[in-house]
């Protein structure tokens, strides 16, 4: 049960008063649409918007909150999958989205400054444009916020070779829960200097402060890249065949796993041409990038050995740009291509990578038995597998009733497999009351003292991360 306090005339005219009027937002359409964002089709309504556009304002939110006990959740561009921006309690949300400025690119020490509402492509086109190289790159890139990928710690393709986004972040400036503003850290490459809160704020979902200024570190940007499609016929030959290319040395800028299903529910969505032969029922993409071709060239000659060994069909290179970005963007847009065809779960399941077999027949398994289709995709390299299970002609007493079981068992194999529940899209509101099945009471309880320290009357984005 919550006490909290309610958002009246009186605040919602302080908050007028504070972001202005463009920074205010109470009708209907605006509440439902800052009442939602990428989970399934969740909607918890807030009572307003705010949308301030410097640090000092969301100080200033911060404290009419805490003075009146109001939730205010976070929200950068509402991409996000497991419901991190989702108001549960109502009161304020509090977007990012004009605080969109990117403040600095110091090209001396390949650090850039910038606010949590820029768009990850528009950031990494700007690094791009001085040779300097962005990697965290989520399938929302297009429209993700970059203050929503640290909260949510985001991955993506390129994290196989480069890391996901925490390891790319030195220092933010935070607002705490009671309107304080500190700097986590420092802009240096090491820091062994305290307790490591700049780490702690990535991933933690927008419930321990409001991320208003981020410096990362950068790298030279690769001059080249080779792209390949690898059908397979038996989609656990395509899984056992990851493993084994990192094992022979070679260390991919992307290695994704598409099932049959996932490839024909995007080649529907972009009608696209591509023809895929009928006895394939999976793909790996592989990309190698650096800055000689001929090395390149040569990985790429030890991949298709090791994908032969695993019995793959013939090796496709991407010849061209446009290829390349065809592949792509038929990569990216599978979540949005299941989601378009039915109401479905995703789970973001992530195992040590040679598991990924084991944990494919596994998901397959359980949803035998439980009576569930699921369309599996994702970062092969990472074992990280998306299982986005489709509701189709399914009941409403079976969705709410046996998927959750099902789901409940999937989570316990990725367990028992050495893995855990989430890789890339967070707990949030969807997967908390999973928590428990790969933490043990201590371990919650540390979590949550380390919450009541940073925001003592929980008003900061609460109801997410811990079991109910
Ligand atoms: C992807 C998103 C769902 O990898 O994380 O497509
Ligand atoms: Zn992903």
């Amino acid at each position: 049960m919550s006490n909290y306090g309610v958002v009246n005339e009186e605040v919602i005219l302080q908050l007028k008063t504070l972001c202005g009027n463009t920074g205010v937002l109470t009708d209907i359409e605006s509440l439902i649409q800052y009442g939602s964002d990428e989970t399934e089709d969740l909607v918890f309504m807030p009572v307003i918007v705010v949308k301030p556009d410097s640090a000092a304002q969301v100080s200033s939110v911060m404290k009419i909150a805490s003075r009146h006990k109001i939730p205010v959740t976070p929200r950068g561009a509402g991409t996000g999958l497991s419901g991190g921006a989702l108001p549960l309690f109502g009161g304020i949300v509090l977007s990012t989205e004009k605080l969109n400025r990117i403040i600095s690119i110091d090209e001396q020490n390949l650090q850039a400054t910038v606010e949590p509402g820029v768009i990850n492509q528009v950031f990494r086109d700007a690094v791009e444009a001085k040779g300097l190289f962005y990697p965290p790159d989520p399938a929302s890139r297009g429209s993700c916020f970059l203050g929503g990928n640290l909260a949510e710690n985001a991955g993506g393709p390129k994290a196989v070779k480069y890391g996901v986004t925490k390891d790319y972040v030195l220092n933010c400036e935070v607002v705490l829960p009671d309107g304080e503003i500190i700097w986590t850290g420092a802009n240096v490459l090491k820091n062994s200097t305290g307790y490591n809160l700049t780490q702690l704020m990535i991933g933690s979902e927008g419930t321990l402060g409001i991320i208003t200024k981020i410096v990362f570190r950068l790298i030279p940007k690769p001059t080249e890249d080779l792209l390949m499609l690898v059908p397979f016929s038996s989609a656990e030959k395509a899984c056992e065949a990851v493993s084994a290319v990192f094992r022979a040395g070679i260390t991919p800028s992307a290695m994704e796993f598409m099932e049959r299903d996932a490839i024909d529910f995007v080649m529907r969505f972009h009608q696209s041409s591509l023809v895929i032969k009928p006895h394939i029922n999976a793909h790996l993409i592989i990309e190698v990038d650096g800055f000689d071709r001929e090395v390149l060239m040569r990985d790429c000659e030890k991949i298709s050995e090791v994908m032969m060994q695993h019995d793959c069909d013939e090796v496709m290179f991407a010849d061209t740009a446009s290829q390349k970005a065809e592949l792509w963007k038929l990569r990216r847009a599978a979540g949005e291509a299941v989601k378009s065809h039915s109401v479905y779960k995703e789970e973001d399941t992530v195992v040590p990578r040679a598991q990924l077999p084991a944990l494919l027949k596994g998901v397959k398994a359980i949803g035998q038995k439980y009576g569930f289709r699921s369309v599996c995709y994702g970062h092969a390299g990472d074992g990280n597998l998306h299982v986005n299970i489709i509701k189709e002609n399914m009941s409403n007493e079976d969705w709410n009733i046996k998927i959750p079981t099902g789901i409940k068992e999937i989570f316990e194999l990725c367990y028992q497999l050495g893995g855990t529940i989430s890789g890339e899209h967070g707990i949030g509101y969807v997967q908390k009351n999973y928590l428990p099945l790969v933490f043990n009471k201590r371990q919650i309880e540390v979590q949550q003292k380390i919450k009541a320290v940073f925001d003592p009357l929980n008003i900061l984005n609460p109801g997410k991360i811990f079991p109910d």
